[in-house]
């Protein structure tokens, strides 16, 4: 009887559990599988921390947020993590694993790429809050991020109109703005900042002016994070960061530009502006029916993969069939926000 890891890597998101359900189940159901839970991502792996996903602990976890077997950032190709890619070939060994089902990002899955050329078994489930990455139309998770931060900001017209207020809106996105621009067509934003753009803040202060002009007297920005502004005191444009750490995989930690950008936008137009921070409610609690189905079908097509002896490949969404691509053309390439989109939204600017 064949033996599958399965691991949840980098942020959470909702749907990961309904994923981890449909692999475990699947595989139980149709093939016979043992499947276990490695927790707390690759780390699970360098300790050998698994336990027994078997049909009762997958039960009743497909609404549920968050990840039931934990997950981290943990890189162990990282300079600091001598001795854990070894470590982690042993534990498969000890723990008899044939197979072990990633289910993760761009960093999560370049470790995935980095274990099967030393001769792991993995299949890929692409997964990122993000939706940057590459090779996949979309990431679960991403439906229900752009439906709570649609939410708020339908929330935030109200008390803007009735303030005469610019609200910024700061939502995630660190390489690229889906989310902000998802949610700001979705919402009616007024202007959407996303780091594919270059910002200009003479040309944010007029696109302000001329929607006061024309008798609105309030507005709503949306920003993701990972915009660059040119901050005071800095010669060139800058992330905001929360603090000067790096993550294992050496991103910044980004948060703050919507604080920084209503400052600016207060001074630059005379407006009052107020700003608010989504962080991570966006990624937790309950997914829309979008992701736990998205999530269900990249599980069970993971099956397949594993069923077929098929490894070294993700399963990805194209229009809308889920089909398998190697796991090395998918790695470092960011998916950005294409025009098509940001001259969609750009119609209602201003
Ligand atoms: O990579 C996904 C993401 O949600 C980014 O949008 C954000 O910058 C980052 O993770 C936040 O990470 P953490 O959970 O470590 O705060």
């Amino acid at each position: 009887m064949k033996k599958i890891g399965i691991l949840t890597g980098g942020g959470d998101c909702p749907g990961l559990n309904a994923t981890i359900r449909a692999v475990a189940k699947k595989g139980r159901i149709v093939y016979g599988y043992e499947t276990y839970g490695i927790i707390g991502g690759w780390r699970g792996l360098i300790n050998g921390d698994v336990k027994e996903l078997d049909m009762d602990s997958v039960s009743g976890i497909l609404h549920r947020g968050g990840t039931i077997i934990g997950t981290s950032r943990t890189n162990p190709f990282g300079k600091d993590n001598k001795g854990d890619p070894e470590r982690i070939l042993e534990n498969i060994k000890k723990l008899n694993l044939d197979a072990v089902v990633s289910i993760g990002g761009d960093d999560t899955q370049g470790v995935a790429l980095k274990l099967f050329e030393m001769g792991v078994n993995v299949v890929g489930i692409p997964k990122t809050i993000d939706n940057d990455m590459s090779g996949t139309d979309f990431t679960f998770g991403f439906d229900t991020a752009v439906n709570i931060a649609t939410e708020a900001i339908d929330r935030l017209h109200t008390t803007a109109e009735s303030h005469n207020r610019v609200m910024v809106v700061e939502v995630m996105g660190r390489h690229a703005g889906w989310i902000a621009t998802f949610a700001g067509i979705a919402g009616g934003a007024d202007l959407i900042l996303i780091p594919e753009k270059p910002v200009d803040m003479e040309e944010v202060y007029e696109v302000l002016r001329r929607r006061h002009e024309r008798g609105k007297n309030y507005s709503i920005v949306v920003v993701a994070e990972g915009i660059k502004i040119p901050l005071e005191n800095e010669k060139s444009e800058e992330f905001v960061l929360q603090t000067e750490k790096r993550d294992p995989f050496g991103h910044v930690m980004l948060g703050g530009v919507g604080s920084v950008l209503a400052k600016m936008i207060e001074k630059g137009t005379g407006y009052e502006t107020r700003y608010t921070v989504l962080g991570h409610t966006q990624r937790g609690g309950t997914p829309t029916a979008f992701d736990r189905i998205l999530g269900t079908r990249f599980g069970i097509a993971a099956i397949e993969l594993i069923h077929k002896g098929e490894f070294g490949k993700i399963v990805v969404l194209r229009g809308n069939e889920i089909v398998p691509i190697e796991l090395k053309d998918v790695i470092g390439r960011n998916k950005t926000v294409d025009d098509y989109w940001y001259d969609i939204a750009k119609v209602f600017f201003g």
